[in-house]
Formats: C-alpha cells, structure tokens, sequence
C-alpha cells in the first residue's frame, strides 16, 4: 500500500499568498486588538479560520454556474438545486437560504416562542445566538467524553440520550419544539455522531412528539466516519449513509458553505407542510423569493453539484486522512489536541498547551495569537471568547478549507505549530477591552496583560 497522501485533483487555477515578516505581522495584530478576524486577509499565509465558504471550485461546478437562470420566479437553477438536494436529504420542501444561519433564524422564529427549550449535541455560536435572540434557552447535551479532549472515541459528537430524556421528562414536551442534532458536531472538536445515535434520538424524539431536526453541515464528513468506524456500514457508500441519517429527521438546517463546496447558500428543509408555509412567507420578507432565497441562480448551481462531489469517495478519504495527519504529526511531539482528529478541523486544547494561563485570560486567543505571528497562520478560538461561561475546553480550531490548501501547507503548519510549543512558556494572557452584546469573538478587542507588554505579549513571546 502507498502511503502518500495525494489530492485526488489536479490544480487548473493558483492564486497567490503573500509572505510578510514577523514584524509586519506584529504590527498588524497590535492594531487588530489581537483578534484574527480584524487582520486583512491578504496579510495572512495559511488561512484555516475557517472550513465555511472557503473551498475550492471544481470545474463541473464552474461549468454549471455558466446555466445559472437567474429568473426571479421558476428559475430551472432552483428545480436542479431542489433535485440535487432532495436525492440526499430527501425532505419534501427545500427552502434556500443565503446561508446557514439564515435557515437557523427563519426555523427557530417559527419555532420557538419565549421560554421554549432547544436541546442540542453542541449549539455552534449562530444555532445558539439565533435560539437565544427568540426568548428560547439553548442546551447543549453532548455525552460525557465530549469534554475530555484527550479520552478517544469513535463518536465523540453523539448527544447523552439519557440527558435528553431527563430533561424532556423535567421540563415538559411543550417547551420543547424541537431537538437538534449536529453532524459532525463542530464546536464539540469536529467529532462524528453514529448511526446509533441519530436512532435513539429519533426513538426519544418520537415517544415525546418532538420533531427531530439535523444541523448539517458537514454531512458527508460525518457519513464517511460512519462507514469507517460504526459497523454494518463498511460497505455502504457515503450517499446510502446520507440518506439513512436524514431518514431519522424531521428537517434540517444547512450551510452549503461546508459540504455543499460552495462559497455561499444554504437551506432549510422539512417535511412538515404548514411550517413550510410559514418558513416561506418569513423567507419572502428577508430573504427573497421561495425559488432563489437569497442566492443567485448560479450559487444554487454551484450547490447541486457541490453535495455530490463532497459525497465522492476519493475526496473523503483524502479529506480525513489529511486533516488526521496534521493532527497525528503535532500529537505525537506532545502538543494536546482533541483526540481521535475531527473531519474538517484540529482542534488544539489551549488550556493544555497553556497552563499558566487562566481561562478568564483567554488562552485559546493568546494561542491564535502566537501562531499567527510566527507563521502567518490564521485560526480561531473556540473557548472562553465564543461561549462565556458556557465554554467547557479553550480550543483553538485549525479548520481546513476543502481542496485549496496541498500536503506542503500542512507539513508547514506542523513545523509552525511546534515552533510555538517549544516556546510556549513564554505566551501570556489578555483582557478585553471592547466587546458586543452578542457573538463578540467576531468584533472583541483585547489587551495583552502583564506589567511590560514587550515581555508579556503573546506576539512578542512567539517569535522565532
Ligand atoms: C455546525 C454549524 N452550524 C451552523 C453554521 C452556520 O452556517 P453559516 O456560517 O453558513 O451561517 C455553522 C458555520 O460555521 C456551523 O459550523
């Protein structure tokens, strides 16, 4: 057997990244109050902020854009897009949306009402903000294991059923809409959820009347794990996983933006016809016309194509055998990761890697910091900043963007990484000095704490 990883693609298009001195970079998070997101993207080498939007094209999909109808009403992208989508989720409406949270703000609006409960694995921080914006509590009930970044599990993303029954049972089915279940569960570490799982949720969800609804966003990773890990589906392929999955669900939302491989879009699917309804006449009023829902002709073009392509076998073992080599190269020199590596991203343990820094100091930023004036590289926190006193782990999050980064950037990021671990001690906290009242990782600004910043800031303490 070869051992090699190759991308099971050729490169038609490069596009240039631009190579800037510690210095430069130093300067450039100083005045982006250390927060990666603020930080111009061309002054960034390796961008792995995010798996969300970032892919790259294929040719089909470049060709299909070309057949964009951009009609108003009817338009033949939407029924393509439609049929695309219904083939693997199977739900009997569709609604497009501009993207993921756009789905999440139109079903829970719908939903829920002031008071109401929404159970999750894990909320990602839009699924949270938007049930939180309507008056509704959201929960997390990941298994137990979630919250130990080094315990190995096969589906460390599945949800504690036994959790789930409680708290229905405590609280009541009526102030609970819905449950959700995310696939794979992204901030959990990017860990699948089994086949098992979605079953004995489901089987909760039906003896209490709740409806069952998928976050999924990264489908076809977490089906792919299925086939590897959970058994009876050695020999199924990723599109029967798909399909069996969301034959448990009530209705799902989706970013396209991840396994869709599009660079915008998203949708929102149930099988529930008077919801649908008023999904629809919701998405009139923001998001545009129940056949385009915000997106171009060609975004929905682009889609269609896209679920089937990050449904493709040869992508898939590529994508997990390469995010796991990043994880397993950086493991095994000591640095703590989330173990086994998630699909779509590695997730480094920051209160690990950083003892000395306390939580309400913000290690997972100090960590981003570190790694972005030594190499460029761009990441982000998901801890302490993203989820206030709901975090349980300070993670930094390494996501891969799909098919855009080659084996060589990967091998550089260890060599990055590792830089850093070797100086970790000298990486200190922050404090904040600017934050909004929701989602405020996205805009935070932050100080570096310590009597002399040149000593205690964390860009000053990473440089090689
Ligand atoms: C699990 C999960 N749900 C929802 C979303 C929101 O999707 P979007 O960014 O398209 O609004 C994301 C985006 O990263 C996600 O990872």
């Amino acid at each position: 057997m070869l051992k090699t990883i190759i991308e099971p693609f050729r490169i038609k298009s490069v596009e240039p990244i631009r190579r800037t001195a510690p210095e430069e970079r130093r300067r450039l998070l100083e005045q982006a109050g250390y927060n990666l997101f603020l930080i111009p993207a061309d002054s960034i080498l390796i961008d792995l902020l995010t798996d969300s939007g970032t892919a790259a094209m294929s040719t089909e999909q470049w060709a299909a854009m070309m057949r964009g109808d951009e009609s108003y009403a009817g338009s033949s992208s939407f029924e393509r897009f439609r049929a695309s989508v219904q083939n693997i989720f199977g739900f009997r409406h569709i609604i497009p949306t501009h993207q993921g949270r756009a789905a999440e703000r139109i079903l829970f609006s719908v939903m829920c009402r002031k008071g109401s409960i929404v159970p999750n694995n894990t909320h990602f921080d839009t699924t949270r903000a938007n049930i939180e914006f309507c008056g509704a509590q959201a929960v997390d009930l990941p298994i137990p294991e979630a919250h130990e970044p080094s315990t190995l599990h096969p589906f460390k993303g599945n949800m504690d059923t036994a959790q789930l029954e409680k708290l229905i049972e405590r609280e009541g089915r009526e102030r609970i809409p819905l449950v959700m279940l995310t696939v794979t569960n992204n901030s959990g570490g990017g860990q699948p959820v089994s086949l098992a799982n979605i079953r004995a949720v489901k089987e909760i969800c039906a003896r209490h009347r709740v409806p069952l609804y998928i976050d999924a966003c990264r489908f076809a990773e977490n089906a792919y794990f299925i086939k590897l890990r959970e058994s009876g589906y050695a020999n199924k392929t990723p599109l029967e996983i798909a399909r069996q999955i969301f034959s448990f669900a009530d209705g799902c939302t989706m970013s396209a933006k991840k396994d869709g491989m599009a660079n915008i879009g998203g949708f929102l699917g149930t099988n529930d016809d008077l919801l649908a309804q008023q999904e629809k006449n919701l998405l009139i009023l923001t998001e545009g016309f129940p056949t385009y829902g915000g997106l171009a002709g060609r975004d929905l073009e682009a889609i269609a194509v896209g679920l089937n392509e990050a449904l493709d076998e040869d992508y898939l073992s590529y994508r997990i055998a390469s995010t796991a080599y990043l994880g397993e190269h950086i493991s095994r020199q000591g640095v703590p990761i989330v173990q086994p590596p998630g699909g779509h991203a590695i997730y480094i343990d920051a209160r690990s890697f950083l003892p000395h820094i306390p939580s309400a100091q913000f290690p997972g930023v100090a960590l981003a910091a570190a790694l972005y004036v030594t190499g460029g590289i761009r990441s982000v926190e998901i801890g302490t900043l993203m989820f206030g006193e709901h975090a349980a782990m300070d993670l930094v999050r390494l996501a891969i963007p799909r098919r855009v980064y080659t084996q060589s950037h990967i091998d550089y990021v260890v060599e990055v990484i590792l830089e850093v671990w070797h100086r970790r001690a000298e990486i200190t906290g922050l404090e904040i000095t600017y934050q909004a009242p929701f989602l405020r990782h996205f805009t935070a600004r932050f100080r570096p704490l310590g009597p002399s910043a040149s000593r205690r800031d964390p860009a000053r303490a990473a440089d090689p």
